[in-house]
């Protein structure tokens, strides 16, 4: 039976592996889902069943119940709350660890309870409570639960060392004294206020940063888990988990342009995009406002049209028009691109899942350093609900909190068209100097209205 277990969990592993292997490309997604889900299925199945826990008959029900709940939270969620449900996620995954880990030092399932059964509980307690605090300071930040700006107390650094030493000292005498259940309580205790006091500062722009590294931290805990139990799929699946989350956490700061150790520990951040004026030190200049039926006159007379979506085409939910609009252009013969920016919308791939979900071919969406050449050889660039990845005073303004994050070069492009609701700034709260262009044309309102316009005009010409 031991054989047969370790089989199955060696098969579940390996679809785990090759699920995250095609998740790397928009085409081959959602076959990777279903590996992963299979493997995963798979995977508590047979621990359920093998280790005798429930019957066949309670694990059908449970997994119908689980499915359906599931999905219906899947459906009612909006595409812009994603980054919530995952800090949600990731916190059951961290408090489960935490549990298992709680219960297997209260009631050992092998005996004698080694030394290294022992540090793996301190780390499964550690990192699994912080990545529960955490996860839900960060859900609360992200749902304006809390403010969304960095909030940092006196020696707020000092505190999170004292903390950690703490954690240091209670995990040290937990391993020589394991019999005394308070070690773990204060253990517990001490990382519920660390992952309070480590998400705390975190501002609003980076939160998709941090929710990215709680995920990792759920997967080491998951893996910290798998060691106190002796499970190799836990130990696997946790330890992909906390390297592909590391990864994603390293890759989105790259796309910033900023450390992680700067956005975990530089509390930088604004609280939202709303209300910024996009004026910048409260000048007076003007701007040039259009129609859609403008733009619409405007794309028939040209060759080529770069579109740049962000993260107020999600908000709009204007990507089934928008395509619509882009087919209506090449239809006419011009020459259509979607330029995608690395961080554009608030979470990672978030336009390319957006136009993928309104069938927009993947060989029409071209990563930043494929298009950005091409600015400078294209009619217009059409901005539909983005303003920071195109923001160019993150070549220029030192003291902006884009500085030196690399953008789309729409401004190279004979005509930028904006299509937003207002001269707002975005996330970042920078004011977005190319609003005052003389190349540049203002169409303001809702993305998916003034799109249907475009679309509507297009027609009629
Ligand atoms: P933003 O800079 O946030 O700009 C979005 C713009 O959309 C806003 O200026 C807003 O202007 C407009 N908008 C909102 N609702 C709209 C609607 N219904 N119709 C039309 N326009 C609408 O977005 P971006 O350019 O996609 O940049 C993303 C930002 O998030 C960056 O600062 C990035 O660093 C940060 N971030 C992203 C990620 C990931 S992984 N994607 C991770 C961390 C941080 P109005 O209010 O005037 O309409």
């Amino acid at each position: 039976m031991i054989y047969f277990e370790q089989l199955a969990y060696l098969f579940a592993a390996t679809m785990f592996i090759m699920g995250l292997k095609y998740l790397g490309s928009a085409k081959t997604a959602r076959k990777g889902n279903l590996y992963a889900m299979f493997g995963m299925t798979l995977a508590v199945a047979i621990t359920l069943l093998i280790s005798g826990i429930i019957g066949p008959a309670q694990m059908i029900i449970g997994m119908i119940v689980g499915s359906l709940i599931g999905a219906v939270v899947a459906k009612k969620i909006e595409m812009t709350s994603m980054p919530q449900m995952v800090a949600l996620f990731n916190g059951f995954g961290g408090i489960a660890s935490t549990l298992v880990a709680f219960s297997e030092y209260m009631e050992p399932s092998t005996l004698p309870v080694t030394m290294d059964v022992q540090i793996t509980i301190v780390l499964s307690l550690f990192i699994g409570t912080i990545t529960f605090t955490g996860s839900l300071i960060a859900f609360a930040k992200l749902q304006g639960l809390m403010p969304g700006r960095p909030i940092v107390l006196p020696l707020h650094q000092i505190l999170n060392i004292v903390l950690l030493l703490a954690t240091v000292v209670f995990g040290v005498l937990n391993v020589v004294e394991p019999s005394l259940p308070l070690w773990p309580l204060l253990i517990i205790l001490v990382a519920a206020i660390f992952g309070i006091t480590f998400v705390i500062p975190i501002g609003g722009a980076d939160m998709p940063v941090v929710i990215a590294l709680l995920n990792s931290y759920s997967g080491l805990a998951a893996s910290a888990t798998g060691f106190v139990l002796h499970n190799n799929v836990l130990i696997i699946s946790g330890a992909l988990v906390g390297a592909s989350g590391i990864i994603l956490s390293q890759l989105m700061c790259e796309a910033m342009n900023r450390s992680l150790f700067n956005v975990l520990f530089g509390a930088v951040g604004t609280d939202d995009s709303s209300g910024n004026a996009g004026t910048g030190g409260g000048e007076q200049k003007t701007v040039t406002r259009y129609t859609a039926e403008d733009a619409a006159m405007i794309m028939d007379t040209v060759q080529s049209v770069i579109i740049v979506p962000g993260y107020g085409l999600a908000v709009a939910q204007a990507q089934h028009v928008l395509h619509e609009m882009g087919e209506l252009l090449m239809a006419k013969g011009i020459d259509v691109k979607y330029a995608i920016h690395p961080v554009a919308g608030r979470m990672p791939g978030h336009m390319n899942v957006l136009l993928a979900e309104a069938n927009v071919p993947y060989d029409m969406l071209y990563e930043m350093d494929d298009i950005n050449d091409d600015f400078q050889n294209t009619d217009v660039a059409l901005i539909i609900g983005a303003n920071d990845v195109v923001n160019p005073a993150a070549r220029t303004k030192k003291d902006s909190p884009l500085y030196g994050m690399p953008i789309l070069n729409v401004d190279y492009a004979r005509t930028v068209m904006f299509v937003k609701r207002s001269m707002g700034a975005g996330f970042a709260g920078e004011a977005n100097p190319l609003f005052f262009d003389d190349k540049t044309m203002m169409v303001f309102g809702d993305a998916k209205a003034v799109v249907t316009g475009l679309v509507k005009s297009l027609k009629e010409e």
